[in-house]
Protein backbone atom coordinates (compact mmCIF):
# COMPACT_ATOMS: atom_id res chain seq x y z
CA UNK A 1 0.00 0.00 0.00
CA UNK A 2 0.95 3.24 -1.04
CA UNK A 3 0.76 6.44 1.04
CA UNK A 4 0.73 9.85 -0.90
CA UNK A 5 1.38 13.10 0.85
CA UNK A 6 -1.32 15.64 -1.67
CA UNK A 7 -0.21 19.33 -2.02
CA UNK A 8 -3.71 21.72 -0.68
CA UNK A 9 -4.29 25.21 -0.62
CA UNK A 10 -6.55 25.87 2.27
CA UNK A 11 -10.30 26.56 1.67
CA UNK A 12 -11.34 29.38 4.21
CA UNK A 13 -15.01 28.40 5.40
CA UNK A 14 -14.23 25.09 7.60
CA UNK A 15 -15.69 27.00 10.50
CA UNK A 16 -18.12 23.97 12.13
CA UNK A 17 -20.73 25.35 13.26
CA UNK A 18 -23.74 24.75 15.63
CA UNK A 19 -23.38 20.88 14.81
CA UNK A 20 -20.40 20.02 12.42
CA UNK A 21 -19.48 21.41 9.07
CA UNK A 22 -22.42 21.23 7.03
CA UNK A 23 -22.42 22.77 3.63
CA UNK A 24 -24.33 21.72 0.03
CA UNK A 25 -22.76 18.77 -0.97
CA UNK A 26 -21.21 20.53 -4.60
CA UNK A 27 -18.93 22.49 -1.60
CA UNK A 28 -18.16 18.78 -0.48
CA UNK A 29 -17.57 17.68 -4.05
CA UNK A 30 -14.87 20.35 -4.84
CA UNK A 31 -11.15 18.67 -4.76
CA UNK A 32 -9.62 18.47 -2.12
CA UNK A 33 -12.46 19.87 0.24
CA UNK A 34 -13.63 16.83 2.31
CA UNK A 35 -9.96 15.68 2.31
CA UNK A 36 -8.78 19.13 3.99
CA UNK A 37 -11.18 18.79 6.53
CA UNK A 38 -10.46 15.20 7.53
CA UNK A 39 -6.87 15.91 7.71
CA UNK A 40 -7.31 18.98 9.67
CA UNK A 41 -9.03 16.88 12.06
CA UNK A 42 -6.36 14.30 12.26
CA UNK A 43 -3.78 17.25 12.88
CA UNK A 44 -5.60 18.96 15.70
CA UNK A 45 -5.72 15.40 17.57
CA UNK A 46 -3.43 13.85 20.24
CA UNK A 47 -2.58 10.05 20.11
CA UNK A 48 -4.65 8.83 18.42
CA UNK A 49 -2.33 6.80 16.24
CA UNK A 50 -3.08 3.53 16.80
CA UNK A 51 -6.38 3.80 18.61
CA UNK A 52 -10.23 2.69 17.36
CA UNK A 53 -12.28 5.26 15.64
CA UNK A 54 -16.23 4.91 14.52
CA UNK A 55 -17.11 5.67 11.18
CA UNK A 56 -20.61 6.55 10.09
CA UNK A 57 -22.99 8.24 8.49
CA UNK A 58 -27.22 8.67 7.87
CA UNK A 59 -26.67 7.12 4.31
CA UNK A 60 -27.79 10.94 2.66
CA UNK A 61 -25.89 11.14 -0.81
CA UNK A 62 -22.11 11.30 -1.04
CA UNK A 63 -22.09 9.44 1.92
CA UNK A 64 -20.63 6.29 0.77
CA UNK A 65 -17.92 8.18 -1.27
CA UNK A 66 -17.11 10.39 1.87
CA UNK A 67 -16.62 7.23 3.56
CA UNK A 68 -13.83 5.21 1.52
CA UNK A 69 -12.03 8.81 1.29
CA UNK A 70 -11.57 8.83 5.12
CA UNK A 71 -10.81 5.53 5.40
CA UNK A 72 -8.17 6.31 3.17
CA UNK A 73 -6.71 9.38 4.76
CA UNK A 74 -7.54 7.31 8.51
CA UNK A 75 -4.85 4.55 7.28
CA UNK A 76 -2.55 7.00 5.86
CA UNK A 77 -2.62 9.06 9.38
CA UNK A 78 -2.20 5.61 11.53
CA UNK A 79 -5.39 5.00 12.96
CA UNK A 80 -5.72 1.64 13.79
CA UNK A 81 -8.95 0.29 13.83
CA UNK A 82 -11.65 1.62 12.39
CA UNK A 83 -15.31 0.81 13.16
CA UNK A 84 -17.79 1.36 10.20
CA UNK A 85 -21.93 0.75 9.54
CA UNK A 86 -22.48 -1.65 7.00
CA UNK A 87 -23.38 0.53 3.81
CA UNK A 88 -21.60 3.16 5.45
CA UNK A 89 -24.69 3.86 7.77
CA UNK A 90 -24.94 4.62 11.34
CA UNK A 91 -27.98 6.90 13.18
CA UNK A 92 -26.09 9.56 15.36
CA UNK A 93 -27.08 7.89 18.91
CA UNK A 94 -25.89 4.89 17.77
CA UNK A 95 -22.34 5.91 16.80
CA UNK A 96 -22.14 7.93 20.31
CA UNK A 97 -22.95 4.54 21.93
CA UNK A 98 -20.44 2.39 19.74
CA UNK A 99 -17.76 4.91 20.79
CA UNK A 100 -18.87 4.42 24.30
CA UNK A 101 -19.31 0.58 23.99
CA UNK A 102 -15.71 -0.36 22.27
CA UNK A 103 -14.03 2.81 23.88
CA UNK A 104 -13.30 3.77 21.28
CA UNK A 105 -10.53 7.51 20.22
CA UNK A 106 -13.72 8.74 19.02
CA UNK A 107 -15.72 9.51 15.84
CA UNK A 108 -16.49 10.50 12.78
CA UNK A 109 -20.27 11.16 11.85
CA UNK A 110 -21.39 12.35 8.50
CA UNK A 111 -24.92 14.20 8.23
CA UNK A 112 -26.68 17.35 7.69
CA UNK A 113 -29.21 15.80 10.24
CA UNK A 114 -32.49 17.46 9.14
CA UNK A 115 -31.50 19.30 5.84
CA UNK A 116 -32.38 18.21 2.93
CA UNK A 117 -30.01 15.74 0.68
CA UNK A 118 -29.30 14.74 -2.83
CA UNK A 119 -27.41 15.82 -5.21
CA UNK A 120 -28.54 19.35 -4.74
CA UNK A 121 -29.31 19.14 -1.17
CA UNK A 122 -26.64 19.39 1.95
CA UNK A 123 -24.06 17.38 3.47
CA UNK A 124 -22.08 17.44 6.95
CA UNK A 125 -19.20 15.73 8.86
CA UNK A 126 -18.63 16.12 12.48
CA UNK A 127 -16.09 14.86 15.51
CA UNK A 128 -17.23 13.40 18.25
CA UNK A 129 -14.69 12.80 21.07
CA UNK A 130 -14.19 9.72 23.16
CA UNK A 131 -17.26 10.35 25.78
CA UNK A 132 -19.10 9.75 22.59
CA UNK A 133 -20.43 13.67 22.20
CA UNK A 134 -19.68 16.08 19.87
CA UNK A 135 -16.28 17.82 20.37
CA UNK A 136 -16.60 20.81 22.28
CA UNK A 137 -15.76 24.10 21.23
CA UNK A 138 -11.86 23.73 21.73
CA UNK A 139 -11.75 21.10 19.25
CA UNK A 140 -13.62 22.73 17.08
CA UNK A 141 -11.74 25.99 16.89
CA UNK A 142 -8.62 24.02 16.79
CA UNK A 143 -9.42 22.07 13.10
CA UNK A 144 -10.94 25.26 12.10
CA UNK A 145 -7.53 26.65 13.11
CA UNK A 146 -6.17 24.02 11.18
CA UNK A 147 -7.81 24.33 7.97
CA UNK A 148 -6.83 27.54 7.38
CA UNK A 149 -3.29 27.17 6.89
CA UNK A 150 -3.61 22.92 5.93
CA UNK A 151 -1.09 22.66 3.12
CA UNK A 152 -1.01 18.53 2.57
CA UNK A 153 -3.02 15.79 3.68
CA UNK A 154 -1.88 11.90 3.75
CA UNK A 155 -4.19 9.49 2.01
CA UNK A 156 -3.58 5.66 1.04
CA UNK A 157 -4.09 4.23 -2.66
CA UNK A 158 -5.67 1.39 -1.61
CA UNK A 159 -8.84 0.78 -3.38
CA UNK A 160 -12.31 1.04 -2.40
CA UNK A 161 -13.69 -1.34 0.44
CA UNK A 162 -16.76 -3.49 0.49
CA UNK A 163 -19.06 -1.89 3.14
CA UNK A 164 -21.61 -3.47 2.66
CA UNK A 165 -21.04 -6.94 3.99
CA UNK A 166 -20.09 -7.62 7.84
CA UNK A 167 -16.43 -8.49 7.95
CA UNK A 168 -12.60 -7.49 9.27
CA UNK A 169 -10.43 -5.82 6.37
CA UNK A 170 -7.09 -4.70 6.59
CA UNK A 171 -6.16 -1.14 4.60
CA UNK A 172 -2.63 -1.25 5.46
CA UNK A 173 -1.62 -1.64 8.71
CA UNK A 174 -5.20 -0.09 9.65
CA UNK A 175 -8.26 -2.83 10.66
CA UNK A 176 -11.53 -1.89 9.19
CA UNK A 177 -14.81 -3.73 10.74
CA UNK A 178 -17.98 -3.52 8.93
CA UNK A 179 -20.58 -3.90 11.52
CA UNK A 180 -24.12 -3.98 12.17
CA UNK A 181 -24.71 -0.48 13.40
CA UNK A 182 -28.49 -1.47 14.94
CA UNK A 183 -27.70 -4.30 16.90
CA UNK A 184 -25.75 -2.33 20.10
CA UNK A 185 -27.88 -0.08 19.91
CA UNK A 186 -30.98 -1.66 20.45
CA UNK A 187 -29.64 -3.89 23.02
CA UNK A 188 -28.94 -0.57 24.81
CA UNK A 189 -32.48 0.33 24.11
CA UNK A 190 -33.44 -3.07 25.82
CA UNK A 191 -31.51 -2.09 29.14
CA UNK A 192 -33.07 0.99 29.70
CA UNK A 193 -36.85 0.31 29.29
CA UNK A 194 -39.29 -2.09 30.54
CA UNK A 195 -40.00 -3.89 26.54
CA UNK A 196 -42.33 -6.21 28.24
CA UNK A 197 -45.01 -3.84 29.58
CA UNK A 198 -44.52 -1.72 25.72
CA UNK A 199 -44.77 -5.33 24.33
CA UNK A 200 -48.09 -5.52 25.80
CA UNK A 201 -49.24 -2.22 25.23
CA UNK A 202 -48.25 -2.65 21.39
CA UNK A 203 -50.09 -5.82 20.65
CA UNK A 204 -53.23 -4.90 22.90
CA UNK A 205 -55.54 -2.54 20.36
CA UNK A 206 -53.37 0.57 21.20
CA UNK A 207 -52.30 1.67 17.52
CA UNK A 208 -48.85 3.27 16.79
CA UNK A 209 -47.27 5.35 14.13
CA UNK A 210 -43.62 5.82 13.96
CA UNK A 211 -42.61 7.74 10.29
CA UNK A 212 -38.61 7.38 9.54
CA UNK A 213 -39.42 9.50 6.79
CA UNK A 214 -36.96 7.98 4.46
CA UNK A 215 -34.37 8.67 6.68
CA UNK A 216 -31.80 6.45 8.91
CA UNK A 217 -33.89 5.39 11.61
CA UNK A 218 -35.85 3.01 9.39
CA UNK A 219 -33.80 -0.18 9.62
CA UNK A 220 -33.54 0.47 13.65
CA UNK A 221 -37.02 1.44 14.40
CA UNK A 222 -38.22 -1.63 12.63
CA UNK A 223 -35.41 -3.92 14.58
CA UNK A 224 -37.32 -2.11 17.79
CA UNK A 225 -40.90 -1.65 17.12
CA UNK A 226 -41.89 -4.67 14.93
CA UNK A 227 -39.21 -6.94 15.70
CA UNK A 228 -38.57 -6.56 19.61
CA UNK A 229 -41.49 -4.89 20.51
CA UNK A 230 -44.11 -7.19 18.31
CA UNK A 231 -45.85 -3.82 16.88
CA UNK A 232 -47.60 -4.66 13.82
CA UNK A 233 -45.90 -4.55 10.68
CA UNK A 234 -45.95 -1.48 9.00
CA UNK A 235 -45.73 0.65 12.05
CA UNK A 236 -43.22 2.00 10.55
CA UNK A 237 -43.65 4.23 7.64
CA UNK A 238 -40.84 5.51 5.16
CA UNK A 239 -38.50 2.97 6.33
CA UNK A 240 -36.15 2.92 3.97
CA UNK A 241 -33.41 4.78 3.60
CA UNK A 242 -32.96 6.87 0.50
CA UNK A 243 -30.03 9.16 -0.26
CA UNK A 244 -32.15 11.94 -1.42
CA UNK A 245 -34.87 10.81 1.43
CA UNK A 246 -37.34 10.50 -1.18
CA UNK A 247 -37.24 13.96 -2.04
CA UNK A 248 -38.06 14.91 1.63
CA UNK A 249 -37.33 17.22 4.20
CA UNK A 250 -36.16 15.11 7.03
CA UNK A 251 -36.97 16.93 9.66
CA UNK A 252 -39.59 16.05 12.28
CA UNK A 253 -42.05 18.49 12.66
CA UNK A 254 -45.46 19.64 12.46
CA UNK A 255 -44.84 21.18 8.45
CA UNK A 256 -41.86 19.17 7.26
CA UNK A 257 -43.64 15.44 8.48
CA UNK A 258 -47.05 16.54 7.21
CA UNK A 259 -48.01 12.64 6.10
CA UNK A 260 -47.76 11.53 9.43
CA UNK A 261 -49.62 14.85 11.27
CA UNK A 262 -52.45 14.33 8.81
CA UNK A 263 -53.16 10.64 9.68
CA UNK A 264 -52.63 11.27 13.47
CA UNK A 265 -54.86 14.50 13.05
CA UNK A 266 -57.45 12.90 10.58
CA UNK A 267 -60.23 10.48 11.56
CA UNK A 268 -59.72 7.14 13.73
CA UNK A 269 -56.05 8.49 14.48
CA UNK A 270 -53.97 5.65 15.82
CA UNK A 271 -53.14 6.15 19.58
CA UNK A 272 -49.76 7.38 19.13
CA UNK A 273 -47.31 8.96 16.31
CA UNK A 274 -43.78 9.80 16.09
CA UNK A 275 -40.97 11.11 13.93
CA UNK A 276 -37.61 10.90 13.78
CA UNK A 277 -35.07 13.12 11.05
CA UNK A 278 -31.98 12.73 8.87
CA UNK A 279 -29.47 11.42 11.36
CA UNK A 280 -32.22 9.61 14.50
CA UNK A 281 -31.41 12.26 16.64
CA UNK A 282 -34.51 14.38 16.43
CA UNK A 283 -38.23 12.95 17.22
CA UNK A 284 -41.40 14.22 16.99
CA UNK A 285 -44.26 12.99 19.60
CA UNK A 286 -48.28 13.21 18.54
CA UNK A 287 -50.93 11.56 20.42
CA UNK A 288 -54.77 11.30 18.71
CA UNK A 289 -55.24 14.68 17.36
CA UNK A 290 -52.40 16.40 19.46
CA UNK A 291 -48.73 18.11 19.11
CA UNK A 292 -46.13 17.47 22.29
CA UNK A 293 -43.94 20.39 21.76
CA UNK A 294 -40.05 19.02 22.49
CA UNK A 295 -39.85 21.43 25.81
CA UNK A 296 -43.19 19.98 27.22
CA UNK A 297 -41.74 16.58 26.49
CA UNK A 298 -38.79 17.23 27.77
CA UNK A 299 -40.38 17.96 30.76
CA UNK A 300 -42.72 15.24 31.04
CA UNK A 301 -39.94 12.82 31.26
CA UNK A 302 -38.58 14.38 34.26
CA UNK A 303 -41.36 14.22 35.86
CA UNK A 304 -42.03 11.06 34.96
CA UNK A 305 -38.48 9.10 34.74
CA UNK A 306 -39.12 7.37 38.07
CA UNK A 307 -41.51 5.20 35.69
CA UNK A 308 -38.73 3.96 33.40
CA UNK A 309 -36.97 1.17 35.02
CA UNK A 310 -33.23 2.78 33.37
CA UNK A 311 -34.09 6.05 35.44
CA UNK A 312 -36.39 4.96 38.16
CA UNK A 313 -33.78 5.49 40.75
CA UNK A 314 -33.81 9.23 40.62
CA UNK A 315 -31.77 11.87 38.02
CA UNK A 316 -29.85 13.75 39.04
CA UNK A 317 -30.63 16.81 37.12
CA UNK A 318 -31.61 18.27 34.10
CA UNK A 319 -30.59 20.78 31.46
CA UNK A 320 -32.27 22.56 28.69
CA UNK A 321 -30.62 24.96 25.78
CA UNK A 322 -31.39 28.31 26.50
CA UNK A 323 -34.02 28.98 23.79
CA UNK A 324 -36.01 25.91 25.20
CA UNK A 325 -38.95 26.94 27.40
CA UNK A 326 -38.81 26.95 30.82
CA UNK A 327 -41.13 23.96 31.44
CA UNK A 328 -38.42 21.32 32.77
CA UNK A 329 -37.00 24.09 35.28
CA UNK A 330 -40.63 24.10 36.99
CA UNK A 331 -40.25 19.81 37.13
CA UNK A 332 -36.75 20.64 38.26
CA UNK A 333 -37.74 22.61 40.97
CA UNK A 334 -40.67 20.50 42.50
CA UNK A 335 -38.43 17.66 42.22
CA UNK A 336 -35.64 19.47 43.78
CA UNK A 337 -32.97 18.93 41.48
CA UNK A 338 -30.84 21.16 39.84
CA UNK A 339 -31.38 23.02 36.06
CA UNK A 340 -28.92 24.07 33.46
CA UNK A 341 -29.84 25.98 30.86
CA UNK A 342 -27.06 25.99 28.24
CA UNK A 343 -26.48 27.26 24.41
CA UNK A 344 -28.01 25.97 22.18
CA UNK A 345 -26.41 22.50 20.29
CA UNK A 346 -25.53 19.39 22.03
CA UNK A 347 -22.08 19.65 22.64
CA UNK A 348 -22.98 21.96 25.58
CA UNK A 349 -24.55 19.01 27.61
CA UNK A 350 -21.19 16.64 27.24
CA UNK A 351 -19.57 17.85 30.69
CA UNK A 352 -22.80 18.17 32.15
CA UNK A 353 -23.46 14.51 32.06
CA UNK A 354 -19.81 13.29 31.86
CA UNK A 355 -19.77 14.83 35.77
CA UNK A 356 -23.35 13.23 36.12
CA UNK A 357 -24.36 17.08 36.66
CA UNK A 358 -27.83 15.89 34.86
CA UNK A 359 -29.31 12.50 33.75
CA UNK A 360 -31.95 14.44 31.16
CA UNK A 361 -31.42 17.25 28.85
CA UNK A 362 -33.56 18.47 25.67
CA UNK A 363 -33.47 21.48 23.06
CA UNK A 364 -36.88 22.73 21.80
CA UNK A 365 -35.49 21.80 18.49
CA UNK A 366 -37.18 18.35 18.53
CA UNK A 367 -34.02 16.95 20.66
CA UNK A 368 -34.35 14.98 23.87
CA UNK A 369 -31.65 12.48 25.46
CA UNK A 370 -30.03 11.56 28.02
CA UNK A 371 -26.97 10.11 29.88
CA UNK A 372 -27.05 6.62 28.23
CA UNK A 373 -25.11 8.43 25.08
CA UNK A 374 -23.87 11.69 24.63
CA UNK A 375 -26.22 12.76 21.55
CA UNK A 376 -29.60 13.63 21.66
CA UNK A 377 -31.58 10.74 20.48
CA UNK A 378 -34.99 10.03 18.57
CA UNK A 379 -35.88 6.48 19.18
CA UNK A 380 -34.62 6.70 22.87
CA UNK A 381 -37.43 9.64 23.05
CA UNK A 382 -40.41 7.50 21.50
CA UNK A 383 -39.53 4.35 23.57
CA UNK A 384 -39.53 6.65 26.75
CA UNK A 385 -42.95 7.83 25.87
CA UNK A 386 -44.11 4.58 25.18
CA UNK A 387 -43.04 3.16 28.67
CA UNK A 388 -45.04 6.15 30.39
CA UNK A 389 -47.70 5.58 28.60
CA UNK A 390 -47.77 1.32 28.99
CA UNK A 391 -47.08 2.86 32.73
CA UNK A 392 -49.69 4.35 33.11
CA UNK A 393 -52.48 3.61 31.17
CA UNK A 394 -53.01 7.19 29.98
CA UNK A 395 -53.47 8.98 26.70
CA UNK A 396 -50.43 11.41 25.55
CA UNK A 397 -53.08 13.81 25.68
CA UNK A 398 -54.19 13.08 29.40
CA UNK A 399 -50.48 12.78 30.24
CA UNK A 400 -49.81 16.46 28.94
CA UNK A 401 -52.67 17.98 30.55
CA UNK A 402 -52.40 16.64 33.77
CA UNK A 403 -48.73 17.57 33.63
CA UNK A 404 -49.94 21.35 32.84
CA UNK A 405 -52.53 21.42 35.58
CA UNK A 406 -49.71 20.59 38.12
CA UNK A 407 -47.19 22.45 36.69
CA UNK A 408 -48.88 25.52 34.62
CA UNK A 409 -48.64 25.83 31.28
CA UNK A 410 -45.54 27.30 29.18
CA UNK A 411 -46.97 28.41 25.79
CA UNK A 412 -44.48 27.98 23.32
CA UNK A 413 -43.53 28.09 19.66
CA UNK A 414 -40.26 28.87 17.38
CA UNK A 415 -40.63 31.02 13.76
CA UNK A 416 -37.90 30.72 11.47
CA UNK A 417 -37.61 33.12 8.87
CA UNK A 418 -35.14 31.01 6.34
CA UNK A 419 -32.32 31.92 3.71
CA UNK A 420 -32.78 36.03 4.29
CA UNK A 421 -30.04 38.06 3.60
CA UNK A 422 -27.22 37.57 5.66
CA UNK A 423 -26.03 41.10 5.84
CA UNK A 424 -29.24 42.14 7.06
CA UNK A 425 -29.90 39.77 9.57
CA UNK A 426 -26.46 40.26 11.18
CA UNK A 427 -27.57 43.39 11.22
CA UNK A 428 -30.63 42.69 12.90
CA UNK A 429 -28.78 41.35 15.38
CA UNK A 430 -26.26 43.92 16.40
CA UNK A 431 -28.94 46.36 16.71
CA UNK A 432 -30.47 43.92 18.94
CA UNK A 433 -26.90 43.64 21.19
CA UNK A 434 -26.83 47.46 20.92
CA UNK A 435 -30.43 47.77 22.65
CA UNK A 436 -30.22 45.28 25.47
CA UNK A 437 -27.81 47.22 27.62
CA UNK A 438 -30.46 49.57 28.09
CA UNK A 439 -34.12 47.94 28.24
CA UNK A 440 -34.65 46.56 31.76
CA UNK A 441 -37.91 48.55 33.01
CA UNK A 442 -38.71 49.39 29.58
CA UNK A 443 -42.68 49.00 29.55
CA UNK A 444 -44.46 47.53 25.80
CA UNK A 445 -48.43 47.94 26.83
CA UNK A 446 -48.87 45.54 29.58
CA UNK A 447 -45.03 43.83 29.40
CA UNK A 448 -42.55 45.46 31.36
CA UNK A 449 -38.52 43.71 30.78
CA UNK A 450 -37.45 42.57 33.68
CA UNK A 451 -33.53 41.59 32.53
CA UNK A 452 -32.00 41.59 28.55
CA UNK A 453 -29.15 40.21 27.28
CA UNK A 454 -26.79 38.42 24.81
CA UNK A 455 -26.87 35.44 26.31
CA UNK A 456 -23.16 34.23 27.40
CA UNK A 457 -22.18 31.10 29.28
CA UNK A 458 -19.98 29.71 31.56
CA UNK A 459 -19.52 25.91 31.85
CA UNK A 460 -19.83 24.89 35.30
CA UNK A 461 -17.18 21.98 34.78
CA UNK A 462 -14.55 23.62 32.93
CA UNK A 463 -14.95 26.81 33.19
CA UNK A 464 -15.04 27.40 29.21
CA UNK A 465 -17.22 31.10 28.47
CA UNK A 466 -19.32 30.89 25.32
CA UNK A 467 -20.62 34.62 24.13
CA UNK A 468 -23.22 35.71 21.91
CA UNK A 469 -25.47 32.78 22.50
CA UNK A 470 -28.63 34.72 21.57
CA UNK A 471 -30.43 37.86 22.87
CA UNK A 472 -32.85 37.36 25.73
CA UNK A 473 -35.84 39.62 26.33
CA UNK A 474 -37.73 38.31 29.59
CA UNK A 475 -40.87 40.13 30.78
CA UNK A 476 -41.65 40.25 34.70
CA UNK A 477 -44.57 38.02 34.25
CA UNK A 478 -42.21 34.85 33.18
CA UNK A 479 -42.46 35.53 29.21
CA UNK A 480 -39.40 35.70 27.32
CA UNK A 481 -39.08 36.79 23.56
CA UNK A 482 -35.30 35.27 22.33
CA UNK A 483 -33.89 35.69 18.94
CA UNK A 484 -31.10 33.98 17.22
CA UNK A 485 -29.44 33.24 14.07
CA UNK A 486 -28.97 29.65 12.96
CA UNK A 487 -25.10 28.12 13.35
CA UNK A 488 -26.71 25.20 10.83
CA UNK A 489 -28.25 26.93 7.50
CA UNK A 490 -26.45 26.19 4.86
CA UNK A 491 -27.78 29.30 2.48
CA UNK A 492 -27.55 32.75 3.34
CA UNK A 493 -29.19 33.35 7.00
CA UNK A 494 -31.84 31.97 9.15
CA UNK A 495 -33.27 34.21 11.64
CA UNK A 496 -35.20 31.66 14.62
CA UNK A 497 -37.63 33.63 16.83
CA UNK A 498 -38.33 32.10 20.21
CA UNK A 499 -41.43 32.84 21.93
CA UNK A 500 -42.56 31.78 25.54
CA UNK A 501 -45.39 32.72 27.83
CA UNK A 502 -46.72 31.28 31.09
CA UNK A 503 -50.35 29.93 32.74
CA UNK A 504 -50.66 28.39 35.71
CA UNK A 505 -54.52 28.90 35.14
CA UNK A 506 -55.38 25.64 33.95
CA UNK A 507 -58.77 26.81 32.56
CA UNK A 508 -56.64 28.66 29.95
CA UNK A 509 -54.70 25.59 28.45
CA UNK A 510 -56.93 24.89 25.80
CA UNK A 511 -56.15 28.42 23.81
CA UNK A 512 -54.49 27.89 20.82
CA UNK A 513 -51.09 28.41 20.86
CA UNK A 514 -50.48 31.20 18.53
CA UNK A 515 -53.43 33.11 19.64
CA UNK A 516 -51.87 32.65 23.33
CA UNK A 517 -48.27 34.26 22.05
CA UNK A 518 -49.80 37.07 20.15
CA UNK A 519 -48.74 39.70 22.23
CA UNK A 520 -45.39 38.51 22.26
CA UNK A 521 -45.34 38.05 18.75
CA UNK A 522 -46.28 41.42 17.73
CA UNK A 523 -44.11 42.88 20.19
CA UNK A 524 -41.30 40.67 18.68
CA UNK A 525 -41.70 42.53 15.62
CA UNK A 526 -41.80 46.30 17.45
CA UNK A 527 -38.57 45.46 19.17
CA UNK A 528 -36.96 43.81 16.29
CA UNK A 529 -38.04 45.52 13.23
CA UNK A 530 -38.36 41.77 11.09
CA UNK A 531 -40.22 42.65 8.66
CA UNK A 532 -37.98 45.57 7.58
CA UNK A 533 -34.74 43.33 8.29
CA UNK A 534 -35.74 40.29 6.90
CA UNK A 535 -38.05 41.54 3.64
CA UNK A 536 -40.73 38.74 5.15
CA UNK A 537 -43.91 39.39 5.65
CA UNK A 538 -44.35 36.11 7.68
CA UNK A 539 -42.03 33.24 9.34
CA UNK A 540 -40.94 30.62 6.86
CA UNK A 541 -41.62 27.83 9.13
CA UNK A 542 -43.37 28.22 12.74
CA UNK A 543 -42.88 25.00 15.06
C1 LIG B 1 -30.37 23.67 15.23
C2 LIG B 1 -31.19 23.68 16.51
C3 LIG B 1 -30.33 23.23 17.67
C4 LIG B 1 -29.73 21.86 17.37
C5 LIG B 1 -29.00 21.89 16.04
C6 LIG B 1 -28.51 20.51 15.62
O1 LIG B 1 -29.30 24.57 15.35
O2 LIG B 1 -31.74 24.94 16.75
O3 LIG B 1 -31.11 23.19 18.83
O4 LIG B 1 -28.83 21.48 18.37
O5 LIG B 1 -29.87 22.38 15.01
O6 LIG B 1 -29.55 19.59 15.49
P1 LIG B 1 -29.33 26.06 14.77
O7 LIG B 1 -29.63 25.94 13.29
O8 LIG B 1 -30.44 26.77 15.46
O9 LIG B 1 -27.98 26.64 15.07
ZN1 LIG C 1 -30.25 15.38 13.49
Amino acid sequence: MNIRTVSTTPFSDQKPGTSGLRKSVSVFQQPHYLENFVQSIFDSLEGYQGQTIVLGGDGRYYNRQAIQIILKIASANGVGRVLVGQGGIMSTPAASCIIRQYQAFGGIILSASHNPGGPDGDFGIKYNVTNGGPAPEKVTEAIYARSKVIDSYKISDSPDVNLDKLSVLRMGEMAIEVIDPVEPYARLMESLFDFDSIRQLLQSDFRICMDSLHAVTGPYAKNIFEKRLGAASGTVTNGKPLEDFGGGHPDPNLVYAHDLVEVMFGDNAPDFGAASDGDGDRNMILGRNFFVTPSDSLAVLTANAHLVPGYKDGISGVARSMPTSAAADRVAAKLGIDCYETPTGWKFFGNLLDADKVTLCGEESFGTGSNHVREKDGLWAVLFWLNILAATGKSVEDIVKEHWATYGRNFYSRHDYEEVDKAKATELMERLRGMVGTMKGQKFGEYEVEYADDFSYTDPIDSSVSQKQGIRIRFTDGSRIVFRLSGTGTKGATLRVYLESYEPDASKHDLDTQLALKPLITMAEEIALIRQYTEREEPTVIT
